[in-house]
Order: C-alpha cells, then sequence, then structure tokens
C-alpha cells in the first residue's frame, strides 16, 4: 500500500503508529509531505519514495486546521500546505484527523488562512492580497526575527478571512494574484474525516 503522510503533531501521531505496524511485518512505502515528516518517517523504519516514483497513491492521511460542515479545510498552521495539497491531490483516498473543537461552521471562525508566497516583493504581494479585502500577516515564528521558510523557500503570509464571500470564489482569486505560490483552502479535496474527542468515541464524517 502507497501513503501520503501529512505533517503536523495529529499526522506525526499516526506516523507513529504506522511506524510500530512497520516494525511487525506491514508492508507500505510512504511519500511524506515535508523535511520533517521525512526525517520521521526515517527514524521509524517506514519506507519512503518520491511522489515521482509513486504518483498514485492508496490514501493520504492527514491532520487539518478547520472543517467546514462541507468537508473543507484550512490547513498550513504547520507550513507544509504547498506539498501537503500535491500529495492530497495525488492519493484517491484523503482521510484527515482532527480534534473535534476544528469542526467549524465556517472556515475561518478560529484559523487565519496561510498563503504561501514568493519572498521576493512579499509586500506587494501582500498589498494586492489586501485589495481583495484579506489582510495579511508575515508569519514570524515566535521569538525570531527572521520570517518562517518552507521546505520550497517561500514565506507565509497568514490572513485573515473577510466574512461574506463564499470561500471558493475567495480562493480562487487568491490563487489569481502574482506572488502567491499556493493557498491553505483544501475545498472538496477530503473523503472522509475523522473526529476524535477525549470525551466520546471517534466518529468518521464521510463526503
Ligand atoms: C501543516 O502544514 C498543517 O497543514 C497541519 O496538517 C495542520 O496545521 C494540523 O496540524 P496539527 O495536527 O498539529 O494541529
Amino acid at each position: 500500500m502507497t501513503v501520503g503522510l501529512g505533517s503536523g503533531s495529529t499526522a506525526e501521531a499516526f506516523i507513529r503508529a504506522l511506524g510500530r505496524r512497520v516494525a511487525t511485518g506491514l508492508s507500505v512505502v510512504g511519500v511524506a509531505t515535508s523535511v520533517r515528516t521525512a526525517m520521521l518517517a526515517n527514524g521509524l523504519g517506514i519506507p519512503l519514495r518520491g511522489l515521482d516514483q509513486t504518483p498514485l497513491l492508496d490514501l493520504v492521511v492527514d491532520g487539518a486546521d478547520e472543517v467546514d460542515p462541507d468537508l473543507n479545510l484550512i490547513k498550513g498552521l504547520g507550513g507544509a500546505l504547498l506539498r501537503e495539497k500535491i500529495i492530497a491531490l495525488a492519493g484517491r483516498r484523503y482521510l484527515i484527523i482532527v480534534a473535534s473543537e476544528k469542526l467549524v461552521p465556517r472556515l475561518g471562525t478560529r484559523a487565519r488562512l496561510p498563503i504561501e508566497v514568493i519572498p521576493f516583493a512579499w509586500e506587494s504581494t501582500a498589498a494586492r492580497l489586501r485589495g481583495l479585502g484579506l489582510e495579511t500577516y508575515l508569519r514570524v515564528p515566535t521569538g525570531e526575527r527572521e520570517p518562517f521558510m518552507t521546505d520550497g523557500g517561500h514565506v507565509i503570509l497568514d490572513g485573515v478571512i473577510p466574512g461574506g464571500p463564499d470561500i471558493r470564489v475567495l480562493s480562487r482569486a487568491i490563487k489569481e494574484v502574482v506572488g502567491v505560490v499556493e493557498h491553505g483552502v483544501f475545498a472538496g479535496m477530503a473523503d472522509e474525516i475523522l473526529v476524535v474527542d477525549p470525551a466520546a468515541e471517534t466518529r468518521s464524517i464521510r463526503r
């Protein structure tokens, strides 16, 4: 089985569990969505390939920052959204695991929208995004002076989603802004959400 391995703390919990199964004989090949995930999977003995070697994946498992009632997602708080989206599109099934508080009535309720942009003249990209009604903030890790850099060498602008416009319409407009590489709206992509709640049984929501 070929499995896309997500990024972030939830995906890492899944990868550790998968590593335990691999140690007892399960045969899988993983494709990592970030350098950090690749290092973790390597350490656990999960065999890894590139997407060029395995362009079609049986399953992709990842976390998310928000899930709306139509199973649209916001992802990218961990900064791996570009590779996550490329790998999600290669999966026959896309499974998202989230804690129950990440289910929201509307995307942008609790999370900002991460937008990956090229570092060159990022201020003018931010100005064009402002023209779409999207106020953005350059991501700088707490206690650091330099901006956060993605695995692809880009920076992240975290945007406050304005009330009003449909998220699909807004995200298409964002993608058209010169300087934008990708955004963290994953619309219509997830097949199944596993909702984890310490006070209740894990439940599944399917498209
Ligand atoms: C990484 O870039 C993100 O898309 C993560 O998948 C998302 O932020 C969820 O992360 P946690 O599981 O750590 O909350």
